[in-house]
């Protein structure tokens, strides 16, 4: 894992979008696998804005890591709708390259006809990543198969009270979703881990630094070679080994001016 802790939110955020951008100019036909959540919107943001200094999407294929079930796809709350409203419609993507799994009709098969998208177009090239407070990836909450595929999860109770804030009040928040699996994420060529803010601390330590378990479901990420850790410092604040990380981040960026 090359953990990269940036002072603010603002940096890491902008770092992220260095990435992403930086791996559609390289490959423009990137397949690339996108997340929703607090943490994303203004990398989103970031991405409508160097598209609009030139970033093309017009050869990308997106693949979005999970849905609500029970939700379509004009829901307000519907990652479809997130994902239209906060990217897809301000830049030049083809609609028709843009895969969210369906949270509408039978889940198990939604699941299935997804995870065969993603097989037909080979691996994702980049995968992003947000963070749960309990170290979720996706939907993948605590206890899920390291070895899982696309398929509907339960909800813990504590992410259903974190993603409450986007609902309106009085409105029921699924209990399950339909999330890409651990298996299907780690497939990915490179991943992109952005985590934010005191509250993703504990996870972020969890995914880093302890042991590899599905109580941590991020934590499988220590086994993929290729996993940049995007941080700012409030998220970095519970590493123990967060020198260490500083001091290699400073070397491999001086490398990297220099080529
Ligand atoms: C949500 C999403 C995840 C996201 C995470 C963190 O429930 N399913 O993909 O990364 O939880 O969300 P936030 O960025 O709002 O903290």
């Amino acid at each position: 894992m090359r953990i990269v802790i940036l002072p603010t939110a603002g940096e890491a955020v902008e770092r992220a979008v260095d990435l992403i951008a930086a791996q559609l100019r390289a490959v423009p036909h990137s397949v690339l696998g996108l997340a929703t959540g607090g943490t994303m919107e203004p990398v989103y943001d970031g991405l409508i804005r160097r598209h609009r200094a030139g970033l093309e999407f017009a050869g990308a294929t997106t693949f979005n890591l999970d849905e609500y079930v029970g939700l379509g796809p004009d829901h307000p709350q519907s990652y479809a709708h997130y994902m239209r409203e906060r990217l897809f419609r301000h830049v030049d993507i083809d609609p028709a390259n843009c895969f969210v799994p369906s949270g509408l009709g039978d889940p198990a098969a939604s699941a299935d006809a997804f995870e065969a998208l993603i097989a037909g177009r080979g691996a994702l090239d980049l995968q992003l990543l947000g963070l749960g407070a309990n170290g979720h990836i996706g939907f993948n909450e605590p206890g899920s198969s390291l070895g899982s595929r696309t398929r509907e999860k339960l909800l813990s109770p504590d992410t259903i009270e974190a993603n409450r804030r986007f609902f309106a009040e009085g409105e029921t928040v699924p209990e399950t979703a339909v999330t890409m699996g651990i298996a299907t994420i780690r497939e990915a060529r490179s991943i992109l881990v952005l985590a934010t803010g005191h509250r993703k601390a504990a996870a972020v330590r969890a995914m880093a630094e302890g042991a590899v378990t599905a109580f941590c479901p991020a934590s499988i990420l220590q086994m993929h070679p290729q996993v940049q850790v995007v941080i700012d410092a409030e998220a970095a604040s519970e590493l123990a080994l967060k020198d260490h990380y500083l001091r290699a981040e400073e070397i491999q960026s001086a490398r990297e001016a220099r080529r």
